[in-house]
């Protein structure tokens, strides 16, 4: 995954700060955005991000 890539570009998220919230223990959607405060402008990052953190949720649990 390339950590710097541009996740919501409206409030200039990335794909690494979205790893490092789930790895601090946000596990749902809404935990994230509550956190990261994504989302909340346009809109259009909404349906992708869903899907980032499903893909991170099941790489983190292929390595245990
Ligand atoms: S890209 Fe995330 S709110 Fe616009």
């Amino acid at each position: 995954m390339n950590r710097n890539k541009e996740a919501c570009h409206c409030k200039n998220i990335t794909y690494g700060m979205i790893e490092d919230a789930v790895n601090a223990g946000c596990t749902s959607y809404e935990e994230l955005k509550e956190k990261l405060r994504f989302g909340t402008s346009c809109g259009k990052c909404q349906d992708f991000i869903h899907y980032l953190l499903r893909d991170i949720k099941e790489s983190r649990e292929k390595s245990f």
